[in-house]
């Protein structure tokens, strides 16, 4: 490692870059946390942050900045105290995300991957969070703030540019982007345990499958029968007949009339 590096990120940041490599059988692999860690500190990723992270690792500036510039979650501009992030991907467009994503412009008075004046609130849209269950899905530094429409998500960014405390809806309450940049490279803020870990939309096919009595079989009591293992496409040809046959036990067990009927609720059908 030279001077330079050494000198230009405090050296608490380089001890704990340092110490993400150990967590690794190849330190190399350390380098997406490593990233975090910067951002966390410098609001983003920086020349030099890119530097000490290749020194640390011994591969050059250009492989770390090949991968930070691969992802969309490391920023080179800075970002503001809350990334707003409005999932405008199919699902949560033709749900409302579009309309949130303009009404937050206007409101806001930014562009795309824009900060606010105050330095609050950085925008950007951003594809499928794999919350398509409640759509559309904003997230702020990452976490989820689900079924919103125009009215709750400019509500959202005045709250978190005034300091009102906002907590997620299947989450913690929500840190700055850069507390949040810590705990992606590793170092727990102990909130992981807040608010509800699955709500109704994502646990009704579990729902469903206990309530007939289906269960995924196991791998396990496959292997003792002592069959020869299944190509793959033997197993998916199974994959497709299970389906098959799962999507007519549904129909048949009037299954595909639950959702917005049910209210909302884990039992599908109202039963036990
Ligand atoms: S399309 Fe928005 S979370 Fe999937």
């Amino acid at each position: 490692m030279t001077e330079l590096h050494e000198g230009t990120l405090d050296t608490t940041t380089l001890a704990e870059l340092r110490e993400i490599t150990t967590r690794y059988p190849q330190a190399r692999s350390a380098l997406l946390p490593m990233l975090h860690l910067v951002q966390s500190v410098e609001g983003r990723v920086t020349s030099r942050g890119i530097e000490a992270c290749a020194d640390i690792l011994g591969i050059s500036a250009a492989e770390v900045s090949g991968v930070a510039t691969f992802y969309t979650m490391y920023k080179r501009r800075p970002v503001g105290d809350y990334h707003v992030g409005v999932c405008t991907n199919t699902l949560c467009a033709v749900m409302g995300g579009d309309a949130i994503f303009e009404r937050l412009k206007d409101h806001l008075d930014v562009g795309n991957d824009e900060t606010t004046e105050d330095g609050k609130v950085t925008l950007e849209h951003v594809e499928c969070n794999a919350a398509c269950d409640y759509a559309p899905v904003v997230m702020v530094n990452w976490e989820f703030m689900d079924n919103q429409t125009p009215e709750s998500a400019t509500r959202l960014v005045d709250d978190l540019r005034s300091g009102v405390e906002v907590t997620s809806t299947r989450g913690p309450r929500i840190c700055t982007w850069r507390e949040a940049e810590r705990v992606l490279a590793g170092f727990p803020d102990d909130r992981a345990d807040e608010g509800p870990a699955g709500g109704p939309p994502s646990l009704l096919g579990l729902a469903i499958a206990k309530e007939n009595g289906w269960t995924a079989p196991s791998s396990e009591a496959e292997g003792r029968t002592g069959q020869p293992a299944r190509t793959a496409q033997e197993a998916q040809e199974t994959s497709y007949s299970d389906r098959a046959r799962s999507e007519t036990d549904i129909e048949e067990s009037g299954a595909e009339t639950v959702g917005e009927d049910a209210g909302g609720e884990q039992n599908p059908k109202g039963g036990s």
